[in-house]
């Protein structure tokens, strides 16, 4: 027997960007991900969080940081007194770019060919979700958001403006943290990463 077919979620909505997203083949990093990795988070949420792309885990999981990096992400937010269920999560491209070595599936960074092709979906999720402040984690989402190629550090840490209705704040990804090996410039980085999101906090209110 025919499994019942799900009805199609209304047009122009979060849902059925999400559905659609689901078949996307607008380059190549659909055929070896195992699924796209939508954005996740209330469709009013004030702040848009943007990542780069998914990793290992979230590509099995469907779900954006919820790997190590998403455990940073969500260590330093809490810490800076920001509520992740009130926040929109999603990155610039949402399939897992990787190689496979032996049996681990080794990252590799999107190309800017593909983030212009994924930038269609990002587009999607502001129009429709109307953040008031978006906040781009690494250069990858910064120049998605921006085509920028200004260094990050000298878009940093301050509010810009991205469009008439909404700003821009730049900060590291949470990946940068995790490949720190001096302890000491691990913590003073952590720290940093938790006073960008303290600012963060105060410009959703
Ligand atoms: N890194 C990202 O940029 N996004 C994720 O979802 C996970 C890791």
């Amino acid at each position: 027997r025919a499994a019942p077919i799900e009805p199609l979620p209304p047009a122009g909505t979060l849902e059925a960007l999400r559905t659609e997203a689901r078949g996307c083949t607008r380059c190549p990093l659909h055929c070896k991900a195992t699924q796209t990795v939508f954005g996740e988070g209330p469709e009013n949420a004030a702040v848009m969080f943007v990542g780069e792309q998914p990793g290992d885990q979230e590509d099995l999981a469907g779900r954006p940081f919820i790997g190590p990096a998403g455990k940073v992400f969500d260590a330093a937010i809490t810490e800076a007194g920001l509520d992740r269920r009130r926040l929109y999560v999603t990155n610039a491209v949402k399939h897992f770019k990787y190689e496979p070595r032996g049996k681990r599936r080794i990252h590799q960074k999107p190309n800017m060919g593909e983030v212009q092709q994924c930038r269609w979906w990002l587009a999607r999720e502001i129009d429709l979700i109307r953040p008031k402040l978006v906040v781009a984690l690494g250069a990858t989402a910064y120049a998605a958001l921006t085509d920028g190629r200004e260094k990050l550090g000298d878009v940093r840490g301050r509010a810009m403006t991205l469009d008439t209705n909404r700003l821009l704040f730049v900060t590291v990804h949470p990946s940068y943290l995790l490949r720190i090996p001096d302890a000491r410039k691990s913590q003073d980085e952590n720290r940093r990463f938790v006073a960008d999101l303290a600012v963060v906090g105060d410009l959703m209110r």
